[in-house]
């Protein structure tokens, strides 16, 4: 078997203080690597003291060799706070009003992608096949073909891909379509997605479906299609169980008392749908009193990208929206919302989805939301909770248990909140199960093997 060398912006190295950071690539494509071993190149998250980035470092752990670089803070602030979060992550979460566009930043996306070629070459043998992950690294299969590589390259976007009104934009879309030509196998999680993607293609002239998957360009035939990316299902279903013993999660039993339990866990970004979550919340309380002093809810948020001035922008309005619903409508012995900026281990993140009747997810725009997937995995066979699920997460592709909202209609999550609360115990089991045997049967190993097979 060819060896497997996957490249992605972020590693889930530990960062300085020991935490690893919180993100659906990184923990979906851990689990993948740990089962068939393999090179994972990125970044380190650190930024060099001085102009250079200084040298690669590898470590191997378990079946896993790590190559990790540093970057500058010129290339850190064009590359991932520019171009790519300030860029391309709102252009394809369909916020055209958040895209700051500027060529200095365009440039300098380029320029790491050609860095990062550059860090991998020398590492690279003939029959490895090659996995580049995410918008960070859209550019890098070509770099490396400029080269000379002939290896195969794969390309898998975690993140939504838009309808053509939107891309187009974006000043560089020629040439970030024209980057994905040069893979040979590109991957996203919906059909939407895909079917985006092809339209963008269409209306530019820049290409058309063949059969088979196959992509015809202006020089190249390349295949697309669709992976929906997964979890390791029993894993975290085991996690979760063995989690009841787990010190946070008991203390948290307690605390919540008799109250039921509603969590939400996300990193603090504006595709996460959180203002709109805390007015709902706050619109179900003020409309079903019958929950008031019964219910808590649970918002586990890290921060995320803090440098982008839209992050440090919500950081700030988030924190004075939960403060402000629970001054309005908590009481002297309950505090209706837990607000918490931490990021939790995901073994302890699983005894709290455990612990929690309504898993709350209601992004404005996801790709995928392992979040969504992860609450159904962790909970009780024998006394579910409900999963209420925004209708614009990929998830909600497949998880047909799910009650779907609109994240846009404060009142409707309100409803399905009460509804979710209400529901009887055989419903909660039936919508389980269905969503739970997809999860099973769609895990993180098969999304893996199918992107592969189909690469090789
Ligand atoms: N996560 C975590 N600790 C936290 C919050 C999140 O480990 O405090 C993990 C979570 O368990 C999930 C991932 O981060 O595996 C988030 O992935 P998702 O696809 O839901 O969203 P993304 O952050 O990739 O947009
Ligand atoms: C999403 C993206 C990932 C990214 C993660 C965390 O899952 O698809 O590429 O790693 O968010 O964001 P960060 O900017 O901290 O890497």
């Amino acid at each position: 078997m060819s060896r497997l060398v996957v490249v992605s912006n972020r590693v889930p190295i530990p960062d300085k203080t020991g935490a690893a950071p919180a993100g659906g690539l990184a923990v979906a494509l851990e689990a993948a690597l740990q089962e068939r071993g393999g090179l994972w190149l990125g970044w380190s998250g650190q930024t060099s003291e001085t102009d250079e980035p200084g040298p690669l470092r590898t470590e191997t752990l378990g079946p896993i060799t790590y190559a990790l670089t540093d970057l500058t803070r010129t290339d850190v602030d064009e590359y991932y706070f520019g171009f790519a979060n300030r860029v391309l992550w709102p252009i394809c979460h369909y916020r055209l009003d958040l895209a700051e566009y500027a060529r200095r930043e365009m440039a300098g996306y380029f320029r790491v992608n050609r860095f990062f070629a550059e860090r991998l070459a020398p590492l690279l043998q003939p029959d490895d096949v090659i996995w580049i992950h995410d918008y960070h690294l859209i550019p890098l299969a070509g770099e490396l073909r400029r080269m000379g590589f002939k290896n195969r390259i794969g390309f898998f976007l975690h993140i939504p891909w838009p309808p053509a009104d939107i891309l187009l934009a974006m000043p560089v879309h020629e040439e970030i379509m024209r980057s994905l030509s040069q893979y040979d196998l590109v991957g996203f999680q919906t059909d939407h997605d895909l079917e985006n993607f092809l339209g963008c293609l269409k209306r530019e002239g820049m290409g058309q479906a063949l059969d088979e998957g196959r992509i015809q360009t202006e020089d190249r035939i390349f295949r697309g299609g669709v992976y929906s990316i997964g979890i390791e299902t029993s894993a975290f279903a085991e996690f979760a169980e063995k989690a009841a013993g787990n010190p946070t999660v008991r203390r948290t039993k307690r605390s919540i008392e008799d109250r039921k339990l509603i969590i939400g866990v996300d990193r603090l970004d504006y595709s996460k749908g959180l203002t709109q979550r805390i007015d709902a919340f706050e619109r179900f309380v003020v409309g079903y009193p019958a929950y008031h002093g019964k219910v808590t809810f649970l918002q586990i948020t890290p921060k995320s990208r803090s440098e982008v001035p839209e992050y440090e922008a919500m950081q700030r309005a988030l924190a004075e929206q939960a403060g402000r619903v629970n001054g309005s409508i908590g009481a002297v012995d309950w505090v209706p919302i837990r607000y918490i900026n931490r990021s939790i281990a995901r073994p302890v993140l699983a005894g709290l989805y455990r612990l929690a009747r309504v898993g709350l997810v209601t992004p404005l725009r996801d790709g995928m939301n392992l979040v969504a997937k992860e609450y159904i995995a962790a909970q009780d066979p024998e006394d579910p909770g409900v999963l209420v699920l925004s209708r614009f997460a990929g998830a909600a592709r497949s998880m047909k248990g799910a009650l779907l909202v609109n994240p846009y209609d404060v009142e409707g999550i309100a409803h399905a909140l009460s509804r979710a609360l209400a529901m009887p115990l055989d419903e909660r089991k039936d919508r389980w199960r269905v969503s739970m045997d997809d999860l099973l049967a769609n895990d993180v190993t098969r999304w893996c093997d199918d992107f592969l097979r189909d690469l090789g």
